[in-house]
């Protein structure tokens, strides 16, 4: 696979026309279509769930890369791998037993991400390393889009990509939250395979341009 690859989130798309936003997604060079579903728990907000993932999932061949920002995500798994997900990303702080979400998630066929918010250091991954498909650094605090970029975080992508590079793991790295033109070097520069941007995608200030 070659990397960086783009993953678009649709929670900076307008909600009443996401046909269109899947085809700017298409058009814009993407390689993922990024959802994000919120609890109201876990995070403030509440998105969308599995109804909308399988609305939308005739509309793209685009793998879907479906962040669970939800507490007890192994209530949800089979749910949304059944709505079309392809990569299930859940958040490292909502479980103890990410070895058996994996699992599931694999047993599945699909790929299994972790993410981590910004207080939380890699080292805790530790374990889980060697299972994953992808980890997912937020580089802010999960929740809402627009929100500023952490710099602090990018510390953590390169810490990732040095453990990743020593051990011969194939996880990808993500990074999610605050990247827009100001910010996108910063991400590449430290080790990101794959850049998730919602508001500066569909205000067209991303600038990606590979
Ligand atoms: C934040 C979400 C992000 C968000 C990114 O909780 O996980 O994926 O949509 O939005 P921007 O790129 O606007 O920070
Ligand atoms: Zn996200």
């Amino acid at each position: 696979m070659k990397t960086p690859l783009l993953a678009p989130s649709l929670l900076s798309a307008d909600f009443l026309h996401l046909d269109s936003a899947l085809k700017r997604i298409e058009q814009g060079g993407a390689s993922f279509v990024h959802i994000d579903v919120m609890d109201g728990r876990f995070v403030p907000q509440i998105s969308y769930g599995q109804p909308v993932v399988s609305a939308l999932r005739p509309h793209t061949e685009l793998p879907f890369d479906v962040h669970l920002m939800i507490e007890q995500p192994e209530n949800h798994i089979d749910s949304f791998i059944r709505a079309g997900a392809d990569y299930l990303t859940f958040h490292w702080e909502n479980t103890v037993h990410h070895h058996r979400i994996i699992g599931r998630i694999h047993d599945a066929g699909k790929k299994a991400g972790i993410a981590v918010v910004p207080s939380t250091p890699i080292a805790v991954l530790e374990e889980i390393l060697p299972y994953l498909d992808l980890v997912l650094v937020m580089t802010v605090n999960p929740g809402f889009g627009g929100q500023a970029f952490i710099p602090g975080c990018a510390r953590k992508i390169t810490e990732l990509r040095r453990i990743k590079a020593e051990r011969g793991y194939g996880f990808l790295i993500s990074a999610d939250g605050g990247i827009n033109g100001q910010t996108l070097a910063a991400v590449l520069d430290a080790g990101t395979d794959v850049v998730v941007s919602g508001s500066a995608f569909f205000s067209g200030t991303l600038g990606w341009e590979l």
